[in-house]
């Protein structure tokens, strides 16, 4: 399973790449507000820090008007997605950057009807939001199940189920049961998922009895 970390933060995204852990970002019009940086800037900077996919979303909302952000947003290095709204004029934006080779994340995605829509599209990710379905009272990880079952029906169907609007370690545990290919993650979330009060309690036990050995290592 894939780990993408969904935030607009260098900062963390730096502490973050240097575990070797983290395969991608994610970012949204809601992120870049709050990194309260200019868009281009930050994403520039985060396509040099992470290797893997760097999602930029485009902010028009019809064709023409995506085709021309998002062939900006192409410009800044070769490992960025471009996120489009999971709208009829997102999907032909999609099949548009996806036939030209670049990478396409399909947002905002809350049926099974959609995702289907957007594998047809040729879309590298597709993103299901568990977190809000969850908040309106539908299961989101239900829906995370319905669209991979759907795509290992078929063999042509390249699109990835990018699980996002995480916002717990159980989301993440439960989406790679399921067989998710990624969840893009909160940087808070991410941290989560090494905590457990057993290894704390365990470490220093074991750390304090190594103590009374009175002995070094190396
Ligand atoms: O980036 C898309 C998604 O992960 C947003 O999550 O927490 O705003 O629902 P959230």
């Amino acid at each position: 399973m894939k780990f993408f970390v969904d935030t607009a933060d260098v900062k963390e995204i730096r502490e973050l790449a240097d575990t070797g852990l983290l395969d991608g970002v994610t970012t949204n019009p809601t992120l870049i507000a709050k990194s309260g940086r200019d868009f281009i800037e930050v994403i520039t900077e985060i396509a040099g820090v992470v290797p893997g996919p760097v999602s930029a979303e485009v902010a028009a909302t019809d064709f023409e008007g995506m085709v021309k952000e998002g062939e900006r947003l192409a410009l800044i290095a070769d490992n960025i997605a471009i996120k489009v709204p999971l709208t009829w004029d997102g999907l032909k934006a999609c099949k548009h950057f996806t036939s030209k080779n670049i990478m396409v994340n399909v947002t905002l995605c809350f049926s099974a009807a959609q995702a289907i829509l957007a594998a047809k599209a040729g879309a590298t990710f597709i993103s299901p939001f568990v977190g809000r379905l969850d908040d309106v009272g539908q299961p989101g990880m239900q829906l995370i199940s319905e669209i991979c079952t759907i795509y290992n029906h078929y063999e042509y169907f390249n699109t990835e189920v990018l699980v996002a609007s995480v916002r717990s370690p159980m989301h993440v545990v439960e989406a790679a049961m399921i067989g998710a290919h990624v969840a893009t993650i909160p940087p808070s979330v991410l941290k989560q998922l090494a905590s457990h009060p057993l290894t704390d309690k365990g470490l220093a036990t074991f750390l304090s009895d190594w103590q009374k050995t009175g002995q070094k290592i190396g």
